[in-house]
C-alpha cells in the first residue's frame, strides 16, 4: 500500500486551458482498485468542463475514458487480478439500488461518480497537499488511477488500450443509443448529426443493426470522410439546406435521428428530420441549465417519441466485452475513431482541434513509444 506520484492533466477550476503536474494518488481503499492508465481517449465531455459548460469541483485530474493494467487490489476486490487489462466506466452505478437491480446502471439513484468523488464521497488524489478531484470519478489522464472494482472492466490482453479505453466511453454511448435506446432494426433509416467519437460511434452501431439509409450530418468535411468510412452512406454538409435535404433522401423523414453534439440549436432540429412515428434519440449533452424548446403540439400530431439516452442506456460489464469481442473480430472498425495518438502534453492542441471539428478522436498514450 503506497502513495504514487502521478503526471497529470489538471483543470484548475477557470480557463480553458489543462496544466501538465503531479498529483499523488494514494492507495485503494476496500473495493478499489489502482489502476496504471495506458490510454486515455480526448472526448467532448471534457470538453464541456474546459468551456465553463458543466461545473466541476477543482482542482479537476482529468479524463474519464480510460483503460489500463490494475497494478494494485483494495481490501476484499474478488474477480480482478494485479495484470488485468481494464477498461474504466464513468457511470460508476452503485449496483444495489432498485434501478441497478432492474439492469439499468446509467438511472442509479445513488450515483456520486458525477460528482467526481469515489462512492464514499471522498477523493484518493491530491495536489500539492490538497484534495484533488477525478473528473467523473475516472481522471484517466493521469499515469494512475484509483477506481471502484465494478468500474474496472476486464478486457481481452489481445484488445488495443487505445480501443479499450474508447469502448469505455464513446463506442458504449454510441453503440448503445441505437440498440439499447432506439432499439433499430434492419432497413430502417437513420440521420446522425454531429460526426464525433459519439456520432461516428453511433453510424457503427447503425451498421451493424443493418439500418438503410444512414445519413451523417457535420460542419466538417473531414469528420464526413470518416463517417463514411465508419459506416454512412450519405454525407450531408451541414448548411441551410439541411433539413430539406434529409427529406428528400428518406422520403419524407428518417424512421430515427440522432443528436451527438449538445448543441441548443441542433437540438430542437431533431424531430422535424423524423418521419410520423419516428424516433428523435438526444444523445449529445448540453451546457448545464440549457432550456430547450420543442413543438410540442408537432410532436404529438406526428406521434414522435423523444428518447433521452444516457451512456448508451447499457451495461457495462455485459457491453464492454461484447464490443471489444465484435472488434477483434473486425466487424467493429473502431480504428477508424482514432485520427491521433498524443502525449498529455499536447492534450490542449487536441482540445483546439475538438473545437475546430477538425479531427477524430485524438487519444492520450502514456507509453511515450506509443506516440
Ligand atoms: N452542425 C453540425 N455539426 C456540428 C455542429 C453543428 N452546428 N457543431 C459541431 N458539430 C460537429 C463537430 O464538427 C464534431 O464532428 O459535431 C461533432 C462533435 O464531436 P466532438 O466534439 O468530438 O464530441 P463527442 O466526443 O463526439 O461528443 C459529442 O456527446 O456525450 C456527449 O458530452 C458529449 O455533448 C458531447 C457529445
Ligand atoms: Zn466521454
Amino acid at each position: 500500500m503506497s502513495t504514487h506520484s502521478s503526471t497529470a492533466a489538471i483543470y484548475p477550476g477557470a480557463g480553458d486551458r489543462i496544466e501538465v503536474a503531479t498529483i499523488e494518488v494514494g492507495a485503494p481503499h476496500r473495493g478499489e482498485v489502482l489502476v496504471q492508465i495506458k490510454a486515455s481517449g480526448v472526448c467532448g465531455s471534457d470538453r464541456h468542463v474546459l468551456e465553463g459548460e458543466w461545473g466541476v469541483p477543482s482542482p479537476t485530474v482529468m479524463g474519464h475514458e480510460g483503460a489500463g493494467v490494475v497494478v494494485e487490489l483494495g481490501e476484499g476486490v474478488t474477480g480482478l487480478d494485479v495484470g488485468d487489462h481494464v477498461s474504466l466506466v464513468w457511470n460508476q452505478a452503485c449496483l444495489t439500488c432498485v434501478a441497478c437491480q432492474s439492469g439499468k446502471p446509467w438511472a442509479c439513484t445513488d450515483l456520486r461518480s458525477n460528482d467526481c468523488v469515489m462512492p464514499d464521497g471522498t477523493t484518493r488524489l491530491s495536489l500539492e497537499g490538497a484534495d484533488a478531484y477525478p473528473y467523473l470519478a475516472v481522471g484517466s489522464m493521469s499515469e494512475f488511477a484509483v477506481v471502484p472494482a465494478s468500474a474496472a472492466i476486464r478486457m481481452p490482453r489481445e484488445l488495443p488500450f487505445e480501443v479499450s479505453a474508447l469502448i469505455g466511453c464513446s463506442v458504449h454511448t454510441g453503440l448503445g443509443a441505437v440498440s439499447n435506446n432506439a432499439r433499430v432494426i434492419a432497413g430502417e433509416s437513420a440521420v446522425v448529426i454531429g460526426c464525433g467519437g459519439v456520432g461516428l460511434s453511433i453510424i457503427m452501431g447503425l451498421q451493424l443493426a443493418g439500418a438503410h439509409p444512414i445519413i451523417a450530418v457535420d460542419r466538417n468535411a473531414e469528420k464526413l470522410e470518416i463517417a463514411l468510412a465508419a459506416g454512412a452512406t450519405h454525407a450531408l454538409l451541414a448548411d441551410d439546406e439541411t433539413a430539406v435535404r434529409i427529406q428528400e433522401l428518406t422520403e419524407g423523414g428518417a424512421d430515427v435521428a440522432f443528436e451527438a453534439i449538445g448543441n441548443p440549436h441542433t437540438i430542437p432540429q431533431l424531430p422535424g428530420h423524423v418521419r410520423p412515428g419516428g424516433r428523435a434519440v438526444l444523445v449529445g449533452m448540453p451546457p448545464e441549465n440549457a432550456m430547450i424548446p420543442f413543438d410540442v403540439l408537432d410532436l404529438c400530431y406526428r406521434g414522435i417519441t423523444v428518447i433521452a439516452s444516457n451512456y448508451g442506456g447499457g451495461v457495462p460489464a455485459r457491453d464492454f466485452p461484447r464490443y471489444a469481442a465484435l472488434y477483434l473480430a473486425g466487424r467493429l472498425p473502431l480504428d477508424t475513431l482514432i485520427s491521433k495518438r498524443i502525449t498529455l502534453g499536447e492534450v490542449n492542441d487536441a482540445f483546439n482541434a475538438m473545437r475546430s471539428g477538425a479531427e477524430a478522436r485524438s487519444v492520450v498514450v502514456f507509453d511515450e513509444s506509443d506516440v
